[in-house]
């Protein structure tokens, strides 16, 4: 790594805000709620964005970026190709973790538990709420497929747009959503002099959480 990129790193303070016990929701979905909406209102780009990290058969990780849909506390979900190398590794080991880094406000969440498919009517009722462009793109593409060029894809999709002249196509069955239902959060707050605050919350039973600081 280039050391002026170090130095910056360096010189950077956090001082965004602070996270305290007493500031702290008893409820980390609230907590998590809570940063979401301060991060949407300020007007960032993709405050939904999200690492999803899964697990291969050998162990071995992977991880990419989706946008959070919806979240309740039932979990958090997102949609996508149930073909594609996530949906792979899902069906395989239901283990994943979730990450939010929200820079503008020195925030980072993570959130780990176990994943579960959507039912297929409420997958059905949110690739019906996408553009149309987006529901042909979707039905066009085999999602982490190798394809020799790009001019495939494009014949893939013209071809697709003929057998639907009027309206987009209806959804794959091989496409939807996912919920990962959390058994544990830990937020972060940067603080200034990097003495960050942390804080973790475990499952200790259906509805509650244990809280432990942890240090930076
Ligand atoms: C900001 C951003 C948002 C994304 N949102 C999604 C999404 O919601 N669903 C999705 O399937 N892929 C999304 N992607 C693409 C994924 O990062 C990834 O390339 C794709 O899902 C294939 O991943 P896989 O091969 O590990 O399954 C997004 C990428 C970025 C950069």
């Amino acid at each position: 790594m280039d050391a002026e990129f170090d130095q910056r790193d360096q010189r950077r303070e956090y001082q965004a805000a602070a996270l305290s016990r007493g500031s702290l929701a008893a409820d980390p979905l609230a907590q998590f709620a809570a940063w979401l909406e301060e991060a949407a209102a300020s007007g960032i780009k993709d405050p939904t964005a999200m690492a999803l990290a899964t697990v291969g058969t050998a162990g071995e990780p992977s991880l990419r970026t989706v946008l959070l849909k919806h979240f309740d506390a039932d979990g958090f979900c997102w949609y996508t190709d149930y073909r594609s190398r996530k949906g792979r590794e899902l069906a395989g080991n239901p283990n994943a973790a979730l990450l939010f880094h929200w820079r503008e406000w020195d925030r980072q969440v993570r959130i780990s538990g176990t994943v579960e498919r959507l039912p297929a009517a409420q997958s059905d009722a949110y690739f019906q709420s996408r553009p149309a462009e987006s529901r042909f793109a979707a039905a066009a593409s085999v999602q982490s497929a190798p394809v020799p060029d790009r001019k495939t894809l494009e014949q893939a999709l013209a071809a697709l747009r003929r057998r639907h002249p009027n309206d987009a196509p209806p959804r794959p069955p091989q496409w939807g959503g996912y919920r990962l239902r959390p058994d544990a959060y830990e937020f972060w707050q940067g603080r200034e002099g990097r003495l960050h605050d942390r804080f973790a919350f475990r499952r200790n039973g259906p509805d509650g959480w244990t809280v432990t600081r942890l240090q930076p």
